[in-house]
């Protein structure tokens, strides 16, 4: 069966040494308390070394923000997906919505960048998410839909089934706005809708789809609740641990 994952995006935030701490303060209330989902960290590439040093992965889960949509070479600046899973850590964010719009990912780089993730051992965190507009022009089931085909369904349903979807609609992110729980749960039955269409109705129900995108302690239980909705993606709220927990409790 899908697993229930509470997982943290600290995007461009924290130097490794601050890091370090919070990953274990999260590490270290993970161990006092018996918790019911899968907790995991992403953080930025300069940290992970050192973050899976001091922390017991039995527990917390560390991963990546990105990773190269190329193997090696003459790349300056990036960070390949193989240097990534040299760090120990084991799962990557792709496709996250900043990605998509300051970095121009689309969907013929986010098949390379899954291809190569997945080659090397490491379990993508992939999100969706539809911007402000479509979401007011009513096309956004569409947009969804279509982001998956693209990206996703050149996949085998094995490699399929290796992978975490997080639902973050644009206007939700940073803004304080959540999406309404039954806003997420009518769109994450459509995600499953849309995998089982094509993988079928198993692999469909066995995939963890999480959302993202103001998710706080005071409104994670409500989400949590709905029966599609497995887990958050958790971005400013990931960067306090008495929130993260508080959201990881919520479950
Ligand atoms: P937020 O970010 O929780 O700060 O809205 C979520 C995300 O971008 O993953």
């Amino acid at each position: 069966m899908r697993k229930n994952i509470v997982a943290g995006n600290w995007k461009m935030n924290t130097t490794v040494a601050e890091g370090v701490q919070l990953a274990k303060e999260v590490n270290e209330a993970l161990a006092n308390e018996a918790v019911n989902c899968d907790v995991i960290v992403c953080a930025p590439a300069t940290h992970l070394a050192s973050i899976a040093a001091v922390i017991n992965q039995d527990k917390l889960g560390l991963g990546a923000e990105n990773c190269a949509d190329h193997a090696s070479g003459a790349y300056t600046g990036e960070v390949s997906a193989a240097m990534v899973a040299s760090t120990g850590a084991t799962y990557v964010i792709l496709g996250h919505s900043e990605r998509r719009q300051y970095y121009g990912e689309n969907s013929a780089i986010l098949r390379d960048k899954l291809a190569l993730a997945l080659a090397n051992n490491l379990t993508p965190i992939f999100c969706i998410g539809e911007v402000l507009e479509e979401r007011e022009n009513g096309t956004y089931n569409e947009v969804v839909k279509t982001q998956i085909e693209e990206a996703l369904f050149n996949l085998s349903a094995e490699d399929f089934s290796k992978i975490i979807l997080a639902y973050e609609p644009v206007w939700a992110i940073g803004t304080g706005k959540t999406a309404t729980a039954d806003q997420a749960e009518d769109m994450h039955a459509h995600i499953r809708a849309t995998i089982a269409a094509k993988y079928g109705k198993e692999v469909a129900e066995n995939t963890s789809i999480l959302y993202g995108g103001s998710c706080k302690p005071s409104n994670a239980a409500e989400l949590f609740a709905k029966p599609d909705v497995d887990g958050g993606l958790i971005g400013g709220a990931s960067l306090k641990c008495a929130d993260f927990m508080g959201i990881v409790k919520a479950f």
